[in-house]
């Protein structure tokens, strides 16, 4: 695996790979990579002779009272993990080098509309960071596929509409959620969480597993299935940021009738605030 930090130096890593008639498949991160992202990795590997990964944690991405600071950042781990994963290049630049101008005077990319809603109402800001880092990595990388993990369902979506609406020759690529035993979903703020925490969070997963059992059962979105499930997810000790059932099509709110669904949920939980996210795609 060739290790590159800079823009020239991945040009140059990629220009190899294109001479050696590699179709190239793109792996975004922002690094301390667990089981989620190797299954990324494989399933790039499957689309694709070339596979890239970056790793960088995008400032544009966090608010100002996030946890940008105190991001796991684990470079020599994450490259340990890569070598033995079959990767070709991995980029991960500096700040300073991938931004070359101030923050806030940078041209940026925004998907309206979907970026207000949900994770973006509770996050402002937070998917023009997104949309503006994996453009701007796009660009650098000009991967024939990228791979997204749907867990991060709505950021998968905005990236579909990016690159759709800009023209951007990637072919975007969706893969399942990997989970813990009980069903929580790999993440890299899951080591935030207490003990006490941890064994609360698989919840989320079992409120997903039944909202969608209640709704393949009634043949529809009955009015009570979104309370009964906010319920469920404050008796176990959540603070609830939304549970929303959505058509995965254009991600508007979905009808009582309509059957293909995603029912996408935030949550914080206790003492340490930890924010989990998790969705459930149905149809029937
Ligand atoms: O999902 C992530 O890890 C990040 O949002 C991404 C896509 C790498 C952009 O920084």
């Amino acid at each position: 695996m060739r290790f590159v930090t800079t823009a020239p130096d991945l040009r140059s890593g990629i220009t190899e790979l294109r001479q050696r008639g590699h179709r190239i498949a793109f792996v975004p991160t922002m690094g301390n990579l667990h089981e989620g992202h190797l299954q990324l990795i494989r399933v790039a590997r499957q689309q694709a002779d070339g596979v890239v990964v970056s790793i960088f944690v995008n400032p544009l991405q966090f608010g100002p009272d996030e946890d940008f600071d105190s991001y796991p950042r684990t470079l020599d781990e994450d490259k340990r993990k890569l070598a033995l994963s079959d990767v070709d290049l991995l980029f991960a630049p500096d700040e300073a080098d991938f931004y070359p101008r101030k923050k806030e005077e940078l041209t940026f990319v925004e998907v309206p509309g979907i970026s207000d809603v949900l994770c973006g109402e509770k996050r402002p800001g937070h998917f023009r960071g997104v949309a503006t880092v994996v453009n701007r990595l796009f660009n650098l990388v000009q991967p024939d596929v990228a791979v997204f993990g749907k867990k991060d369902y709505q950021q998968l979506t905005i990236i579909r509409l990016m690159t759709h609406d800009l023209g951007l020759p990637v072919e975007i690529v969706g893969v399942d959620t990997v989970r813990e035993e009980d069903g929580l979903a790999l993440s890299s703020r899951n080591r935030y969480l207490d003990n006490t925490e941890r064994e609360i969070a698989p919840v989320m997963y079992q409120v997903l597993r039944t909202m969608a059992d209640e709704i393949r059962q009634a043949g529809k979105i009955r009015d009570d299935v979104i309370n009964n499930a906010k319920s469920k997810l404050e008796q176990a000790g959540f603070d609830v940021d939304y549970i929303s059932i959505r058509r995965p099509s254009d991600f508007a709110e979905a009808r009582a009738d309509d059957r293909e669904l995603v029912i996408l949920i935030a949550a914080r939980l206790g003492g340490t605030g930890t924010r989990l996210i998790d969705n459930i795609e149905l149809s029937f």
